[in-house]
């Protein structure tokens, strides 16, 4: 990637095609922090109404921090997620009282106010005070996912720390705000969702994807990994007082109280076999119920056998048995 290349490409085109909106006519961090907690979950269209109406009654985070909440959620209804509102507000008592009023410009500080994570922090400091942070989202995930056309899953929390690492170590030594800005521009606008505008991209001769013609492959995400599945035999071993129990050596549940059981499904010969390695004197042995367990990443499909002996050997299974509830669901 020729990072200069893309920086000159980007700034250009945003120069020539960023939206006139209300947070953009100057960098005041207080205007800049309260757009982006209203773009956290609010389209633009949606938002510029909102903001201008709230600019207008708190045009400080002296007028945010002294309101009173009925009037600050008023200025709020039908955005939705007022933890936002509050959050802001806060935070605005925060940036009085600790900060004498003044936004604070440290990337830890912003970091640590109430309502703004990694994606806010990275926006406010890159767009207010022109710092090398990245802001990170789906769009831009999405940009970069198809311009290196990068299979990666875009929900795993390492891709978007992967991402961030690399565009922090690429930032332009001017304009860092407006390349932030581009790069949310880029994906608003052009590399949308599904088919993007590819014809009218700054960095189209840049993009792996498009040389490829697999822009709408991009960007990936993992589907739910499909649950691994374990047969077990499951040996109920009684004789008629006791039930046998063991200690589960390792994997799940390991040093756990378990009914003594052999990994795949067995058929009875190779059930008596098993119970006259372990010195059993069988009696009898029948074929139980199949039963499932569903752990998170595993499901366990246990083939239970019913085998009556002459004597069991300890431990049994006792009222203290803390026995574990992929087990237990066996004595129903
Ligand atoms: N979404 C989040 N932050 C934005 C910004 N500063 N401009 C446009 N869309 C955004």
């Amino acid at each position: 990637m020729d990072w200069n290349l893309f920086i000159n490409k980007m700034q250009a085109w945003y120069d020539a095609n960023a939206r006139v909106l209300p947070w953009r006519e100057n960098h005041d961090p207080y205007r800049v922090w309260v757009s982006e907690i209203m773009l956290q979950q609010t389209r633009v269209d949606t938002v510029i109404p909102y903001y201008n109406r709230f600019m207008e009654r708190f045009p400080t985070v002296e007028a945010l921090a002294r309101a009173d909440e009925a009037t600050l959620l008023k200025h709020w209804e039908g955005l939705g997620y007022y933890t936002r509102a509050r959050n802001l507000q806060k935070a605005a008592k925060t940036i009085v009282e600790q900060y004498n009023g003044i936004f604070p410009e440290n990337y830890d500080a912003v970091r640590a106010l109430p309502g703004i994570g990694d994606y806010t922090t990275g926006a406010i400091c890159s767009i207010a005070f022109e710092q090398p942070t990245p802001a990170v989202d789906g769009n831009v995930l999405r940009v970069f996912s198809r311009l290196l056309a990068d299979d990666s899953d875009i929900l795993d929390s390492e891709t978007k720390k992967r991402y961030t690492q690399m565009l922090a170590a690429a930032y332009p030594l001017e304009k860092r705000g407006d390349f932030t800005q581009s790069l949310m521009e880029l994906g608003a606008l052009i590399c949308v969702p599904g088919t993007p505008a590819c014809e009218r991209c700054p960095v189209q001769t840049m993009c792996t994807a498009f040389k490829d013609g697999t822009q709408e492959l991009y960007p990936v995400r993992q589907a739910k990994k499909e649950k691994k599945i374990e047969q077990l035999t499951v040996l109920m071993i009684s004789d008629g007082t006791h039930l046998a129990i063991s200690k589960r050596e390792k994997g799940l549940l390991a040093n756990m109280w378990q009914f003594p059981n052999v990994p795949g499904w067995l058929d009875e010969m190779a059930v008596q076999e098993n119970l006259t390695d372990m010195g059993y004197g069988v009696r009898k042995v029948a074929k139980g119920k199949m039963v499932k367990h569903i752990f998170t990443h595993v499901e366990w499909q246990m083939q239970v056998f019913h085998c009556d002996v002459e004597r069991v050997q300890a431990p049994y299974l006792t009222e203290e048995t803390a026995l574990p509830t992929a087990f237990r669901k066996l004595l129903k």
